[in-house]
């Protein structure tokens, strides 16, 4: 059986609405609740573990715990606080529209491939790709799309994997984009799973309002 870990903890910066992101109303409820909801539709998930903002209330039938200074240290934390289960799914709470189909999907890659110590839903990226050094706004390359896949959450890990790769210094946890990074670093298998534009990432305002009106045309197909 497996645990969730959703990462709740973040301050949302760049949505700056002066409250965590995590907290903010969304088609009438918390953010954060939609991917508690989601995953709790996943037989396969055991207990889902969700890293809050300091002084945030715990949401009903999750563990919670606080949240740490970077993303993956708000990982680590709430994997410490899972109680028996592998694989662990990881998934930011940032991500509202995920389904349990998509988890379950992701949950079944990795099951299905031995030699993979994680598995992460990712998409195929539409826009070419270019790299500008820093500092200067001279292109110095243009990337092969072919090869270039954007990452999201769900990542599913194996435990013993995820544990050893949350065990570095905090300047590698706070330069972890994703953890499926930490994986990479450290010389293990991250296959991907071709997930759905859906499952975009909350930042600004206006993600907010395309969530919105995305869970509101959802809410009007189910029956
Ligand atoms: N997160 C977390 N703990 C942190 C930082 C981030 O649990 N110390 C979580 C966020 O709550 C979010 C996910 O990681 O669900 C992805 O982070 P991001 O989208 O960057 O959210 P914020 O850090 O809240 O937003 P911003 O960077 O704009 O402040
Ligand atoms: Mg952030």
């Amino acid at each position: 059986m497996a645990v969730a870990v959703i990462v709740a903890a973040g301050s949302g910066e760049r949505l700056g609405v002066g409250r965590p992101k995590a907290l903010v109303r969304l088609g009438g409820r918390a953010l954060v609740q939609w991917s508690i909801d989601a995953l709790a539709g996943v037989e396969a998930v055991k207990q889902i573990v969700v890293a809050m903002p300091p002084g945030a209330d715990a949401p009903p039938g999750v563990t919670a715990v606080p949240g740490g200074e970077a993303r993956s240290d708000s990982v680590r934390r709430a994997l410490a606080a899972c109680g028996p289960g592998d694989p662990v799914l990881v998934h930011d709470a940032a991500r509202p529209l995920v389904t349990a189909q998509l988890a379950r999907s992701v949950l079944a890659a990795l099951e299905e491939e031995a030699s993979a110590d994680a598995a992460i839903a990712a998409l195929p990226v539409t826009d070419t790709v270019k790299r500008v050094p820093p500092g200067s706004a001279v292109v110095s390359q243009t990337l092969d799309r072919r090869e270039l896949w954007a990452v999201q959450t769900p990542q599913v890990f194996r435990r013993a994997a995820l544990q050893a790769a949350l065990d570095v210094p905090g300047d590698v946890l706070a330069a972890a984009t994703d953890d499926a990074w930490l994986i990479e670093r450290r010389g293990g298998r991250v296959i991907v799973v071709r997930s759905s534009e859906e499952n975009f990432k909350v930042t600004t305002r206006t993600d907010l309002e395309v969530a919105e009106l995305l869970l509101a045309k959802r809410r009007s197909r189910a029956p």
